[in-house]
């Protein structure tokens, strides 16, 4: 029996042709496919602008450079993220300040990050945790006290949510900036290294074009601080035609996961996870909730079945924060949801058969 991986991109004939279309044209940088991407990219997601970089941690730096944030300035944080969220914030100079995330929907704690909030925070990175749009309250909070907001929506590609005023945003629009990565697990890629900056502030957007080319205007004089962070035409062409699917592989995903609430509801090893009222969530990753996350592993692998425990080590513990102020803060939610979350496959390429090897490997699990 194959083994179900945790990721599975896709790629086909029309993603090949546009990639070998490409190639041949002898085009490979700053040509028309990049701009293609950024246009409807931006247009999906509802931006004024987005433009393609090269992964999503660079597209984080640029985003915080954009707003000036530097030497002296405080950037908020969840620590219960992916590292790169939290180490943008050094790289570009600034101070990360880590808060715990709510208990039901893994996002920031919004009433953490205003109690966090001192007269040096420039900007909040709110992350959109495993496709799951973080807390609305969050945007109307940081425009009221003037804090930019960063949207990190790296696992959040077709994620959408109501937000207070009644209208509904899809992530890349959520936030004064967005940021998204194309690694080959996430809900959409690119053929390799991948990330896009979105914003949906008029007097940013110059900057969003600029950051990934030197900072360069057409003059090609430089105008801000920037460097190459271009991505290549081949890799924009695949994106453009794997963003044509985006909607069906997200609603797909969400299939699956329905059917995992349905069949994981009673058991009593394992909690299935919650979705906020009024998102749609992307379901970057399906991630239950065991007192034994490492045994859940194991008896998956046993079914040849991967799962990954998510994440382990929050960001203010790892090694690279070890002379941070809140390096051995205890911040509840995020410590109890590092010992106990598991993600399992949930691929929009997962197959019925599939899908139904995972239910049933959970379920003897749950049964032991
Ligand atoms: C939440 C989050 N932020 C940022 C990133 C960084 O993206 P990349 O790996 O493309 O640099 C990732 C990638 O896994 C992520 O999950």
């Amino acid at each position: 029996m194959e083994r179900i991986p945790t990721a599975r991109p896709s790629w086909t004939d029309e993603m090949r042709n546009a990639a070998v279309t490409t190639l041949d044209s002898k085009h490979w940088v700053k040509g028309p496919k990049g701009r293609e991407f950024g246009e409807k990219f931006a247009k999906y997601c509802g931006a004024l602008v987005a433009t393609p970089c090269q992964n999503g941690s660079s597209s984080l730096w640029a985003a915080l450079r954009i707003l000036g944030v530097g030497e002296g300035d405080e950037v908020i944080v969840p620590s219960y993220t992916f590292i790169s969220s939290a180490t943008a914030i050094p790289l570009a100079g600034a101070t990360a300040v880590f808060v715990d995330v709510e208990d039901d929907y893994w996002c920031l704690d919004v009433n953490a990050v205003e109690a966090a909030i001192t007269d040096k925070t420039k900007a909040v990175i709110g992350v959109h945790i495993y496709g799951q749009p973080y807390n609305p309250r969050l945007f109307d909070m940081c425009r009221e006290k003037g804090i930019f907001l960063i949207e990190d929506a790296a696992q959040a590609h077709g994620a959408s949510q109501v937000m207070l005023d009644g209208k509904e945003l899809i992530a890349g629009s959520m936030g004064d900036l967005g940021c998204f990565s194309f690694f080959p697990s996430k809900n959409m890629a690119v053929g390799g290294e991948g990330g896009m900056l979105t914003t949906t502030v008029s007097e940013l957007t110059d900057a969003v074009s600029l950051v990934v080319n030197h900072g360069r205007s057409p003059s090609l004089e430089s105008m801000q601080l920037g460097s190459n962070l271009r991505m290549s035409e081949v890799s924009a062409a695949i994106g453009t035609v794997q963003l044509k699917h985006l909607d069906n592989w997200v609603a797909r995903r969400r299939e699956i996961a329905q059917q995992y609430n349905d069949a994981f509801a009673d058991l009593t090893l394992v909690a299935t996870p919650k979705t906020r009222p009024g998102a749609k969530h992307a379901w970057h990753q399906y991630c239950l909730t065991t007192k034994y996350p490492d045994q859940l592993v194991k008896h998956l692998d046993s079914h040849g079945i991967d799962a990954r425990r998510y994440y382990s080590t929050p960001c203010h513990k790892q090694a690279v924060f070890a002379n941070h102020p809140q390096h051995n803060e205890t911040l509840p939610i995020t410590d109890k949801l590092s010992k106990s979350l598991v993600a399992i496959p949930v691929m929009h390429e997962l197959s019925d058969i599939e899908a139904q090897r995972v239910i049933e490997a959970v379920v003897t699990f749950s049964a032991n």
